[in-house]
Order: structure tokens, then sequence, then C-alpha cells
């Protein structure tokens, strides 16, 4: 394929594959229900791999470099060994998610384009009663809720039951199970002792929008376009669990409900509501300022209302996952979605290196 043949460097941060050998000797007989998807999953590793050789396809010059929470490895980079552009794919720097956004800020810094979220966006979209109040204010919708710093709340705390308690600063669905819902102020004291026991505040109580959930991707800055909806299909979960991604459904291939929840994209939607849908998103990615890629997780109140649960910048890439399953539904290959993503990030190449045509502006008379 005819490429730049850019320079990429496909940068993460992985230090432990623990658990994933485990799988390999695990008896699916042994379940006590029937799998619906293989038990071993992919390593993060290979997940990475899978990006290289992709890129590699696409005509690119790759380089995988693990980071491994060393922070001279990323001076090396920037100082002997620049590529044209990072595949940014870092999301915790010693374990600390916090520092997920320090890396592009180091690499802004030192002028090194990179792919996807500058650091402001990764570090708002952390924090979701922020987000969630950016949006309210821009008239975005997202469920009415209230940001708890301790395990206290009125009687009279104006939000209508079922309610989802959850961590206002994680994300892979951290401290998100059946008993995250709940139905009255018993449960609801009582699931606020667990979370401020587990998680460090704030606390997230929201109410909880009982149908639908989507997943929508987004890529392009000029202007973005959403991909198709991706629909998540609940209906096989075992009775009484809640309709909702919890952590098992979505990291433990030794759980039932990780089995039971399925996905389909293009989700069956009215083209109206597939267009409000759309106009959300991208008002929502835009408010946030995502750049070329993002994944906003929405659902659909029974009265065909969407509303914003959380915006995720740098999504997980992974071929068959939600972004790339909406991806692959929209007629771009794997390969073809991440050179997207690389040719995004190259229009931010230096003016030093001669390819940006825009001429500085003239700072002279200000
Ligand atoms: N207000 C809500 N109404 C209905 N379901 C909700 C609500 N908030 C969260 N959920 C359910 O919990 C799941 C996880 O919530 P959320 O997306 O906020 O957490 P996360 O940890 O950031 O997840 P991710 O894995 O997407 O990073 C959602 O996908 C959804 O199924
Ligand atoms: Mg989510």
């Amino acid at each position: 394929m005819a490429r730049t043949r850019a320079d990429v460097m496909v940068l993460y941060n992985a230090l432990s594959e623990e658990g994933y050998d485990q799988l390999k000797h695990v008896d699916p007989a042994t379940l006590g229900f029937e799998p619906e998807y293989d038990i071993v999953v992919p390593t993060v590793s290979e997940e990475y791999e899978a990006i290289v050789q992709a890129l590699s396809g696409e005509g690119f010059r790759v380089r995988p470099l693990n980071l491994l929470d060393d922070v001279k490895q990323l001076e090396r980079v920037v100082r002997r060994n620049r590529p044209d552009v990072v595949f940014n794919l870092v999301e915790s720097f010693r374990d600390d998610a916090e520092l997920e956004s320090a890396v592009p800020a180091f690499l802004d810094l030192y002028g090194v384009p990179y792919t996807g979220a500058p650091p402001l966006a990764l570090s708002m979209c952390r924090r979701k009663g922020l987000t969630k109040r950016i949006l309210q204010s821009h008239d975005v919708p997202t469920p009415r809720f209230l940001s708890l710093w301790k395990p206290k709340v009125a009687v009279r705390h104006g939000l209508k039951y079922p309610l989802i308690v959850k961590p206002a600063r994680e994300d892979a669905s951290a401290g998100v199970d059946a008993a995250s819902v709940v139905t009255d102020r018993a449960q609801l004291l009582a699931r606020l002792e667990h979370m401020f026991t587990e998680f460090q505040p704030p606390i997230l109580v929201e109410e909880f929008i009982e149908g639908r959930e989507l997943h929508v991707g987004v890529f392009g800055n000029d202007p973005p376009e959403a991909l198709p909806p991706l629909e998540y299909d609940f209906s096989e979960l075992p009775e009484g669990e809640p309709s909702i991604i919890s952590y098992a459904a979505k990291w433990n291939p030794l759980a039932e409900v990780f089995h039971r929840v399925g996905t389909h994209c293009p989700a069956p939607l009215t083209k109206r509501l597939e267009k409000r849908v759309r106009e959300v998103c991208i008002k929502a990615y835009q408010l946030m300022g995502c750049r070329d890629y993002a994944r906003l997780d929405i659902r659909i109140s029974r009265d065909n209302h969407p509303y914003v649960l959380e915006i995720n910048p740098n999504p997980d890439l992974t071929e068959g996952v939600s972004f790339m399953e909406s991806a692959e539904a929209d007629g771009h290959t794997f390969g073809e979605m991440l050179a997207t993503i690389v040719e995004l990030a190259l229009e931010r190449r230096p003016l030093a290196s001669g390819l940006n045509p825009t001429p500085l502006p003239d700072m002279t008379s200000a």
C-alpha cells in the first residue's frame, strides 16, 4: 500500500501478564455453564503486537516500545530515537492511571506528534463528575447524579431510584457489579459503605437508565465522524443480573456473565434516534477536547432519549473490541482504521520537518 513510510513508534507500558497463563489450564467442563467465548483471552502484549503487525501491513515502519515504567526510555525516544509519530497506547505509569496524561504532556514538550487525545482531555475524562458537569452545562444529556466525598447522603437527595453507585475516577468497569444497582435507601447506604472502603472518593450516585446500551466510536478532527453505534445484548444474562457491563462481564472469562453479554453492530435504531445519538456523541467528543478517536458509552432510556454515561479518549483498539467492531461494520479494516489514526496524528507534524505547509503567524505586530 502506498503510505508515507512514516516511522511509527507503538508506545505502551505493560508490566505484568499475570493471570493469563492460569486460564490455559482451566477445563471448560468444570465451569458449571456453557461458555460462549474462548476462555483463553489474548494477553496485553499480544494485543499490542497485533497493532504493530497491522500497521506494518499498512506500509509504515513500525517499532514497538514497552516503557516498563522507565522514564529514561521515554527520554531516549525523544533525544536519540525520534520516530515521525508515536502511537500512544500508554494507559498508566507506575500503576497510576493519573499519570496516563503525563506521557503525551512529555511528548508535547519535545514536539513529538502522537496519536490520540491531548493531556487535558485524558485528565478531564478520567473525572466523571467533572465531565458530566461540562456536558450538562452544554445541554448534552447525561444521567442526573451526586458526587459524594463521604458515605452519607440526604434522605431527600432528589434522584429517582433505581440508582447506580460507581467510582468517579476509575475505568474498565472497576467497582461495577450486580450490587452497584440499588433500588432503595438501605441498599444505597450499604453500597456506599462498601465503595468508600474499596475506592478513593468521590463516588458517584447516578440515576440508572433502564434501557439499551450503545458504544459509539468517533474518529477524526475536522470534523469528527461517528461510527455506526454498537449495541450490547443483555437478553441472555442469568435471571436477576442487572443489564450492565459489570467488571466480570468485561474481564473475567471464568464468570458466566462474561459469556452472556453479546454485541451487535450496527445497532438497530430508527434514523431519527441514530442521528440524535451521533450528534450527541460528536458534540460531547468536541466539548471534552478529544482528538483522533474516542468511544462514548451511551444508554437509551425507555422513552428513546440518549444519555452519555462517560467518554473514553484513547479507547481499547483491540481487534473485535467495540471501537474496532464498529469500524469494521463501517467498512474499515483493522489495519486501515489504525492507519487513519496515524495519518491524523501525522498532520500535527511540527513545522521543522518541512512537511507542514501552514506558515507560522506573524508575531511581530502582536
Ligand atoms: N447511569 C447508568 N445507567 C445505566 N447503566 C449504567 C449507568 N452508569 C453505568 N452503567 C453501567 O455500568 C457500566 C460501566 O460504567 P462506566 O462506563 O461509567 O464505567 P467505566 O469503568 O468507565 O467503564 P469502561 O469499561 O467503559 O471504561 C456501563 O457500561 C453500564 O453498563
Ligand atoms: Mg464505560
